[in-house]
């Protein structure tokens, strides 16, 4: 990452904390390595994209339900899903310093070309051949070997390896254990999907990047059932399908494109990313797999039941294939932060205190911004307007998150609301008083419409949606 780069990283990092947005977990207590809380703005802002998938995926679609399975499944389903024997990176140890590493991530930082998916003894040809050593410390590293990425607990009182149950490493297999159940109970037909939004956990060993990579995450994931033979074109639907929502959200058309992986992870047929690029490089934000019918095959086989569909119309009787979008919740907000921010040397909104300061501006989706509007009293010694603009904020709240600041110079205010990135801000001024008029500002243009108090609400409505 260039010094510039890791700069402004460091600046979003901090602007993520400064505003309430993202802590790090038990920061009392020094922290916990990758995992991070959701402060008052980050969990709204969380809800809102998670609401916009939700609603992409199954509120607008009559082909796709929705399901919440549990995090603790039965053990067998890892076994099935091939995650006991197959869910690993390959890590070496630094002999001098003990830091463990990922192989195929020190491989590719160096300019090599490695993936998770080599063979062991192919990694260790390459570390030999390209004489890598440890990036921290330049000492002599171990050879390579798989380490389980799952994370384990026991169930019921005693810690014994027949009560060993995992926390789950995707949300996906809830929704292949479940498929039976939706079919049976609900009036679907294939093609459909079943779509999830769940906790995941993973203990992952490079863990530098913020929230791009953590070992407790939110997954939003979808999976498809088909006719193997629909399964290509679904596929090539859905990827579209899945750009296009990263695009209606405001994400910049030169920093996304697809990535075709080279080398398959056990359950898939063909599979791509679609890659952000942040600061730190173009990586994955959202996988897109084409499994065949490897899921509920190997449920078949684990279970001994049934997991055919048998078309009503046809009769034919068959192993639907699966075609699943899968994108991560922290790494789209992250995703969604990096394409926002902005930094203005020397200040955008002319007031004397910011001309010599830089000022910080989140140009988030009107839809997704935490909060939609912040009212605003142009002085605090006048009571009446103090009155106007709090009946003006409360009756907002009804529908909209929204901000009452009266505190330091309208500059400042507006200051406050570009860092977080609202929207719109309305300011009650001495001419309110008068003919029951308010100015709304626009974030991202700073110009001011005059508008009628009883039309603030659907001015918001038709700018917001
Ligand atoms: N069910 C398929 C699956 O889990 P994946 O590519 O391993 O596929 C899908 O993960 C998405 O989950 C990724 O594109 C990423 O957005 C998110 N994800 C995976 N590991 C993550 C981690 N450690 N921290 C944050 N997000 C993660």
């Amino acid at each position: 990452m260039s010094e510039e780069n890791t700069q402004q990283f460091e600046k979003i990092m901090s602007l993520m904390k400064r505003k309430g947005f993202i802590f790090q977990s038990s920061d009392i207590y020094g922290g916990l390595s990758a995992i991070y809380d959701y402060g008052p703005l980050g969990v709204l802002l969380k809800n809102n994209i998670q609401n916009e998938w939700w609603k992409a995926m199954v509120q607008k679609r009559d082909d796709i339900v929705g399901l919440d399975a549990a995090i603790l499944m039965h053990p067998m389903v890892w076994k099935a899903s091939g995650h006991v024997d197959s869910f690993s990176d390959p890590l070496v140890d630094c002999k001098k310093c003990n830091l463990r590493h990922r192989v195929d991530h020190i491989l590719t930082n160096k300019g090599i070309d490695a993936d998770d998916k080599m063979q062991l003894e192919e990694l260790e040809s390459l570390i030999k051949e390209n004489n890598i050593v440890c990036p921290e410390c330049g000492g002599e590293l171990t050879k390579p070997r798989s380490f389980n990425l799952m994370l384990k607990t026991y169930l019921g009182p005693v810690e014994s390896d027949e009560n060993i149950v995992y926390l789950r490493p995707e949300t996906a297999q809830g929704i292949y254990v479940n498929f039976k159940n939706v079919l049976n109970t609900y009036r679907v037909k294939i093609p459909f999907g079943i779509a999830q939004v769940g906790k995941a956990f993973r203990n992952e060993i490079t863990t530098k990047q913020f929230i791009f990579r953590t070992r407790e995450f939110t997954q939003m994931e979808m999976q498809y059932f088909v006719h193997p033979s629909q399964a290509d074109d679904v596929y090539e639907e859905w990827k579209e399908r899945r750009l296009r929502w990263f695009l209606d959200l405001g994400i910049r058309e030169d920093r996304l494109r697809f990535k075709q992986h080279a080398k398959l992870a056990h359950y898939a047929k063909d599979a791509y990313d679609i890659e952000y690029e942040f600061p730190f490089g173009w990586k994955e934000v959202e996988g897109l797999h084409n499994r065949g019918d490897f899921d509920l095959s190997q449920h078949i086989k684990y279970s001994n039941k049934d997991l055919q569909y048998l078309d009503p119309e046809t009769g034919e009787k068959y192993i639907p294939y699966i075609i699943e979008t899968s994108i991560g919740l922290d790494r789209t907000i992250l995703t969604f932060i990096c394409n926002a921010y902005e930094e203005v040397e020397g200040g955008r909104t002319q007031t004397t205190e910011s001309s010599k300061e830089v000022e910080y501006v989140l140009h988030l989706h009107p839809r997704i911004a935490p909060v939609k509007a912040a009212v605003l009293p142009l002085v605090k010694k006048e009571e009446k307007l103090l009155g106007i603009a709090r009946d003006i904020a409360s009756n907002l709240r009804e529908d909209y998150i929204t901000m009452y600041d009266d505190s330091g110079s309208i500059g400042r205010r507006y200051r406050r609301q570009d860092e977080i990135g609202t929207p719109f801000c309305i300011t009650v001024d001495f001419d309110s008083l008068k003919d029951n008029t308010v100015t709304i500002r626009d974030r991202d243009t700073m110009k001011q419409d005059r508008i009628k108090i009883t039309e603030i609400k659907d001015y918001l409505k038709d700018k917001i949606s």
